[in-house]
């Protein structure tokens, strides 16, 4: 369980592309090395590991490596779809990498990730487009089942307007309005998302009604929507920003206005290993229905139902309190 050569191995192999180069006919280690820019005896030392493990099988007549079944999972075609969170080239395997300074986290209840990169996830991926393009990619890939599951569980009818508040690229809301003709919605995102979220709704023929506005939702929202989603939004960030966020939402809300927060909730589809990569990566976490409803009534929002919409993410759903909110 401690041992870091075999994950590192793993995502090393991932991150130059092995599985792939060697293909099925297998490779030499001369020539993956040649492909790869690397040390042929190191590559060599690295591939005998992944043997060892069960990634690879050497054929030792000829000298070649070819993946197993299992080392067939890193292969960017892979149906598991494993890849990007392996490559520390992507957004995924680099910020998995931060694990190595987890310590940090635990002794100061900061991000290991802004400790290790110079600078938070976010600005991370605003400096480096690449990063952005690979998370916007991964986000859309890890809700292929969920975002159907999500536009036909939860009853999106009985609105007419939906802010899909740090939305990504729209896959959740291109889902919602396919499955709901008569809705109309935007995507609020920081500017490089909302690109690919307007090309994602002209691409679906949704764009007389799916449409982006590019900004940070710290800044006021556009106001009037009935429905403000917050979809694997707050789990990113501690009980200030989260309140900031749920604030915001309210604050635009119409009269009568709806919050819909879909996150997996602690101890209800959120697991211990994702729970703790929040706070490495963030400093956010996982939280109960309790918690996230006693954060949504700092803000002057009521809990009013609360559903499971996709496997391991449950909807929960706030109305506009009366009474004037602390936030
Ligand atoms: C975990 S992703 C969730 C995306 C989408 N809601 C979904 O469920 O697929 C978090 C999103 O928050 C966006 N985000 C982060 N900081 C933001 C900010 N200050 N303002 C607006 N969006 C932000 C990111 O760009 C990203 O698209």
């Amino acid at each position: 369980m401690a041992d870091l050569a075999t994950p590192m191995s793993i995502r090393v192999a991932a991150t130059l592309g092995l599985a792939e180069r060697a293909g099925g006919a297998g490779a030499t280690a001369e020539r993956l090395a040649a492909e790869t820019g690397t040390v042929p005896s190191a590559l060599r030392c690295l591939l005998d590991h992944l043997v060892a493990v069960g990634v690879f099988d050497l054929d030792a007549e000829s000298g070649h490596y070819r993946p197993t079944s299992l080392g067939a999972q890193l292969s960017e075609d892979a149906p598991e779809g494993i890849k990007p969170l392996l490559d520390i080239n992507r957004a995924g395997g680099r910020a998995d990498l931060a694990f190595v300074d987890l310590l940090e986290t635990i002794t100061t209840g900061a991000s290991a990730y802004a400790h290790r990169y110079g600078r938070d996830f976010w600005a991370d991926l605003d400096a480096r487009p690449e990063l952005r393009r690979s998370f916007d990619a991964q986000m859309s890939w890890r809700f292929r089942v969920q975002a159907p599951q999500i536009a036909q569980r939860f009853d999106w009818s009985r609105f007419t307007e939906i802010l899909d508040v740090g939305g990504g690229d729209g896959t959740v809301l291109a889902a919602i309005l396919h499955a709901r003709p008569g809705l109309r919605g935007r995507v609020l995102d920081l500017a490089p998302t909302t690109t690919a979220a307007a090309d994602r709704f002209a691409a679906a023929g949704l764009d007389d009604r799916a449409g982006t506005v590019s900004g940070s939702f710290f800044d006021p929202l556009p106001v009037g929507a009935d429905a403000y989603l917050l979809s694997d939004i707050l789990h990113d960030w501690d009980d200030d920003h989260a309140r900031k966020i749920l604030a915001g939402c309210r604050r635009a809300a119409a009269p009568n206005g709806t919050v819909v927060v879909i996150e997996p909730l602690r101890g209800q589809g959120a697991g211990t290993a994702m729970d703790l990569f929040m706070l490495m990566c963030f400093g956010g976490r996982e939280r109960t229905v309790d918690e996230l409803a006693g954060l949504a009534a700092d803000c002057g929002l009521t809990l009013r139902g609360c559903s499971p919409v996709a496997e391991g993410r449950t909807a929960l759903e706030f109305t506009v309190a009366r009474r004037r909110p602390a936030w």
